[in-house]
């Protein structure tokens, strides 16, 4: 069976694109990466594609006169390198109803808190300000209101004495990698049932794309 091909929309560092990388690399995820879109110039995540020799675009925001100029871009350019799934890692902008419904039940997002707690932007920090002692990551796809999505997979990660936003996001970060090329993974099986916000994972052999 021919791979999905994954379209991966990332705004900075790309050390999410790299695990899910390094997972296709070792055979862990089947799977395409079409095209990495970046809509920051200097994102670190254009260099890491370049050398991956992964083809990657910049589509700044300012370069359009409306959202729906600059969405419509993006989505046509995922439709060129025909992208299946559209794969959300560390994109740091809100995408519009629009985009959303023209790509439905299409787009995962990963997001460094177990949602519904602290969505939005500086998710740990939320969590060390308000002294929780589990946060996480979460998998979801995404629908039109902040992080708030369909859940696919969430793990926990403990907070620890003394911890500032930068030492649980990196306590954080190594499970994200973990954790979002295996849902990437459940997608491409197409083992993710979606009811309404419910998201059943079937067993192997239940999916509808095995390969
Ligand atoms: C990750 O921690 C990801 O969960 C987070 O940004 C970081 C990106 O790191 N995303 C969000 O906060 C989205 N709301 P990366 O560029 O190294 O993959």
């Amino acid at each position: 069976m021919s791979k999905m091909v994954l379209g991966v929309l990332a705004s900075g560092r790309g050390s999410n694109l790299q695990a899910i990388l390094d997972a296709i690399d070792a055979g862990r995820l089947s799977a395409k990466i079409g095209v990495v879109i970046s809509d920051n110039p200097d994102a670190n995540v254009i260099k890491r594609s370049i050398e991956w020799d992964v083809p990657v675009v910049c589509i700044e925001r300012k370069q359009y006169e409306s959202k729906e100029a600059w969405e419509t871009a993006i989505a046509d350019e995922l439709n060129v390198h025909q992208a299946e799934l559209v794969v959300l890692a560390g994109f740091m902008r809100i995408l519009s109803p629009y985009f959303v419904n023209r790509l439905s039940g299409r787009v995962m997002n990963i997001h460094p808190s177990l949602l519904p707690a602290f969505p939005g932007r500086n998710a740990q920090e939320q969590a060390v300000n308000h002294a929780v002692k589990v946060s996480g990551c979460t998998v979801h796809f995404i629908d039109e209101g902040m992080d708030s999505g369909p859940i696919i997979l969430q793990e926990a990660v403990p907070l620890e004495e003394g911890d500032t936003p930068e030492t649980l996001a990196e306590r954080i970060l190594h499970v994200e990698h973990v954790l979002y090329p295996r849902a990437i993974g459940l997608y491409c099986e197409g083992r993710l049932k979606v009811e309404g916000r419910r998201v059943t994972i079937l067993e192997k052999g239940e999916g509808t794309h095995e390969n």
